[in-house]
C-alpha cells in the first residue's frame, strides 16, 4: 500500500525522492507527491494518478533541495484526489508529513482540532490529522512535537514529517507499518521498503515498533517511546541494484516468473546438508515440541493462503498432523480454537499484511507457537515469530504474486519432510524419493518456461474471455484456485476455481457452448476422474484448456488445447502447474492491455485490514 521515501543529505532531494518512490510503485497508489524544504519553506506538489502525472507538473520547475519527503497512496479515507494526496501540511504550512497506515481516533482528534483549535482541514484523510496535530505541538522543537502527537494516535502506521524551520532533519515513526533507514555517503534515507533504497544505500535499520528515528544528513538515531536512544545492528542488503529492474522483461510479473528456478533452487539447496537432510535455518522446533503440538493452522491471505493449501496436503501426508487452512481477515474474528498445543503457521510474501498480522497475534495471545514463512526480511510476521523460515525469492516487484508463491511451496515441503523425520513417520526411501523430486525441480521449471511461446498462442485464442472457470482434484484444487486469482488479478476477467467433484452440485449449470474451463490433471492417481469431469463439461459445450504430465497424453482425445508440465512425482507437481497458469494470465492480461504489474484497485503488501 502507502509508500514513504525521504532524503537528507548533498543530493538533489527531489530526483532521488521520485526515484526512490518509482521503485516503490509495486505496493499500489493512486496519487504521488513530494514535499521539500527550500530556505526554510516547505513547497508541496502532489497529484493524483502515476508519478509519471507528478513529474509532469513539476517539469520545468526549480525544485532545488536537499531534504524532503514523498509519498505514494493508496487511498483508504477520502477519494484519490489531488488534494487528499500527500504529503499533508499544517495550517500553518511549516509542517508537512506523509503516512502509510490508518488513524483509527482520526474522528475524535479532527474534531478536537477543528472545535478547539480552529483548525480548518482541507482534505478528507485521516493523515492530515497528524500534520495539524505536529502543528498545534510544534515549538520550535520537531522530534518533540512528534512524540507529543504520538501519544494522541492511535492505529497502524508509519509517518515522515519535516519542518520548515529545521532544514536539516527528518523525523519518521514506526507502529504496525514497515520502515527502514537507509544509510548513505553524506545522507540519509527513510523508506517503506527496501528497493527505494537500492541505488543509493545497502546499509540499513530495521526500525522496530514504537520507534522514532531521527535523521540529519551525518546522522541516523533511533529511540524507544521514552525518548532513550536505542543502539540498532545495521543490516547489509545482499541483492544487486537488478533486482529491483525488469531487466530487459516487458513487466515485473514476466521476470518474476521466469525467476522461478532461480527461487525455488535457491530456497531449497540453502536447506539441505550434503548428506540430503534438512537445516532448518531460523527454526528450533524439537522433536520434543513437535510431539506436543496436536494441530496446525496455516493461516494467510491471497497466494500466500494458496500455498496453505499445498501445505496442507504435504503436513497431513508425511508428518501426520492435522492441519486447518484459515482466510487471516476469518481465523482472528471465530475465536478458533487455539492453545499452547497448537502450531500457527503464517505465510506472507511481504510479513506485512495486516490481516496475517492480527490472525498471529490471536493465536500468540492464546499460546500458540508461531511460525512464519516471509519473504521480506525483518518484516513485522518475521519478528513477531518464535520461529521464521524465509523464502530467498528476492524481491518480488509485480503485484500478482508468482515467485513468492513457488519459493513458499518449497518451505511447505521441507517444514512437512523435517517434522515427518522428526516424528519417524516418513519412511528413508520414501523421503530420498521425495527429496530427489524437489532437486529436479529447478531444471524441470527451466524445461516448462519452453512452453511460454505456445501458451501465448493460445492466450491469443482466449483473451476476449468474459468468464473462465478453473477445475482440478486434490492439490490441483489449490493450484486451480491460484490460477484463477492471477487471471482475475491483472486481466480483471472474471474467473472461478472449483474442486471438480463439485461441478455437479451446482456450477455445471453455468456450462454451455463456448465456456473456457482450464482443467487440471496433473495427479495420476486422479486423472482418469479428471477425464470424466473434462467430458461432462465438454458435453454441456465448454471449451476445454487441459492441464497435464507429459506422459499423460490421453487427455489430447478430450481437451480442445493441451498443456504439459514435466513428469514428476504426484506431491511436487504444484510447484509445476502453477507456472502454465500465471503465464496465460500473463498474456491474456498484455492482449487485453492491462497495467500487469500495477492492477487497478490493488496493492502489493496490504496494510490495512
Ligand atoms: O504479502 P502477503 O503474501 O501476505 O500478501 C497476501 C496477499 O495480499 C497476496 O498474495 C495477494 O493475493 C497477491 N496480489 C496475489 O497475487
Amino acid at each position: 500500500m502507502c509508500g514513504i521515501v525521504g532524503y537528507v543529505g548533498d543530493g538533489n532531494a527531489k530526483d532521488i525522492i521520485i526515484d526512490g518512490l518509482k521503485k516503490l510503485e509495486y505496493r499500489g497508489y493512486d496519487s504521488a507527491g513530494i514535499a521539500l524544504n527550500q530556505k526554510n519553506n516547505l513547497v508541496v506538489r502532489k497529484k493524483i494518478g502515476r508519478i509519471a502525472n507528478l513529474e509532469e507538473m513539476i517539469q520545468g520547475e526549480d525544485l532545488t533541495s536537499h531534504i524532503g519527503i514523498g509519498h505514494t497512496r493508496w487511498a483508504t479515507h477520502g477519494a484519490p484526489s489531488d488534494v487528499n494526496s500527500h504529503p499533508h501540511l499544517s495550517q500553518d504550512g511549516r509542517i508537512a508529513v506523509v503516512h502509510n497506515g490508518i488513524i483509527e481516533n482520526f474522528v475524535e482528534l479532527k474534531k478536537w482540532l477543528t472545535e478547539e483549535k480552529g483548525i480548518t482541514f482541507k482534505s478528507e484523510t485521516d493523515t492530515e490529522v497528524i500534520a495539524q496535530l505536529i502543528g498545534v505541538y510544534y515549538e520550535h522543537d520537531l522530534v518533540d512535537a512528534v512524540y507529543k502527537a504520538v501519544e494522541k494516535m492511535e492505529g497502524a502506521y508509519a509517518i515522515g514529517v519535516i519542518a520548515a524551520e529545521e532544514p536539516d532533519k527528518i523525523v519518521a515513526v514506526r507502529r504496525d507499518a514497515p520502515l527502514i533507514v537507509g544509510l548513505g555517503n553524506n545522507c540519509n534515507f527513510i523508506a517503506s521498503d527496501i528497493p527505494a533504497l537500492l541505488k543509493y544505500a545497502r546499509t540499513i535499520y530495521l526500525i522496530e515498533n514504537n520507534e522514532t528515528v531521527v535523521i540529519t544528513k551525518n546522522e541516523a538515531k533511533i529511540y524507544d517511546m521514552d525518548r532513550n536512544e536505542v543502539k540498532r545492528d545495521v543490516f547489509h542488503v545482499t541483492w544487486d541494484a537488478d533486482a529491483a529492474e525488469k531487466e530487459g522483461y516487458d513487466h515485473f510479473m514476466l521476470k518474476e516468473i521466469h525467476e522461478q528456478p532461480k527461487g525455488v533452487y535457491e530456497t531449497l539447496t540453502r536447506r539441505l546438508e550434503k548428506g540430503g537432510s534438512i537445516k532448518l535455518d531460523g527454526i528450533s522446533l524439537t522433536k520434543e515440541d513437535l510431539d506436543k503440538i496436536n494441530k496446525i493452522y496455516i493461516v494467510a491471505c491471497g497466494t500466500a493462503y494458496h500455498a496453505g493449501l499445498v501445505g496442507k496436503y504435504a503436513i497431513e501426508k508425511f508428518a501426520r498432523i492435522p492441519v486447518e487452512v484459515d482466510v487471516a481477515s476469518e481465523f482472528r474474528y471465530r475465536d478458533p480454537f487455539v492453545d499452547d498445543h497448537t502450531l500457527f503457521i503464517a505465510v506472507s510474501q511481504s510479513g506485512e499484511t495486516q490481516d496475517t498480522l492480527a490472525a498471529l497475534r490471536e493465536a500468540k495471545n492464546k499460546g500458540a507457537r508461531i511460525l512464519s514463512v516471509v519473504n521480506v526480511v525483518g518484516s513485522s510476521v518475521a519478528r513477531e515469530s518464535h520461529d521464521v523460515f524465509y523464502t530467498w525469492a528476492g524481491p518480488e516487484i509485480a503485484v500478482a504474486s508468482t515467485k513468492a508463491y513457488t519459493t513458499q511451496l518449497i518451505c511447505m515441503y521441507l517444514i512437512a519432510l523435517y517434522m515427518a523425520t522428526q516424528k519417524g513417520t516418513i519412511t528413508k526411501e520414501y523421503y530420498d524419493h521425495i527429496m530427489d523430486e524437489l532437486k529436479q525441480l529447478p531444471d524441470k521449471l527451466e524445461e516448462l518456461l519452453k512452453s511460454e511461446k505456445q501458451i501465448e498462442e493460445i492466450a491469443k485464442k482466449q483473451y476476449r474471455q468474459t468468464s473462465v472457470f478453473y477445475i482440478g482434484r486434490g492439490s490441483d484444487v489449490g493450484i486451480s484456485y491460484e490460477g484463477s486469482l492471477k487471471l482475475k488479478e491483472i486481466s480483471y476477467i472474471n474467473s472461478f476455481a472449483i474442486a471438480a467433484g463439485e461441478l455437479k452440485h451446482g456450477t455445471i449449470a453455468l456450462m454451455e457452448q463456448g465456456t473456457l474451463v482450464i482443467a487440471l490433471a496433473t495427479q495420476d492417481k486422479l486423472y482418469d476422474k479428471m477425464l470424466s469431469n473434462i467430458q461432462e463439461v465438454k458435453a454441456r459445450g465448454a471449451y476445454v484448456i487441459g492441464l497435464a504430465k507429459k506422459s499423460n497424453t490421453a487427455i489430447e482425445e478430450q481437451a480442445d488445447d493441451v498443456i504439459y508440465i514435466p513428469d514428476c512425482a504426484d506431491e511436487v507437481t504444484p510447484v509445476l502447474a502453477v507456472v502454465p497458469l500465471q503465464l496465460f494470465a500473463y498474456y491474456i492480461a498484455k492482449l487485453r492491455g492491462c497495467d500487469i504489474d500495477k492492477p487497478k484497485n490493488l496493492a502489493k503488501s496490504v496494510t490495512v485490514e
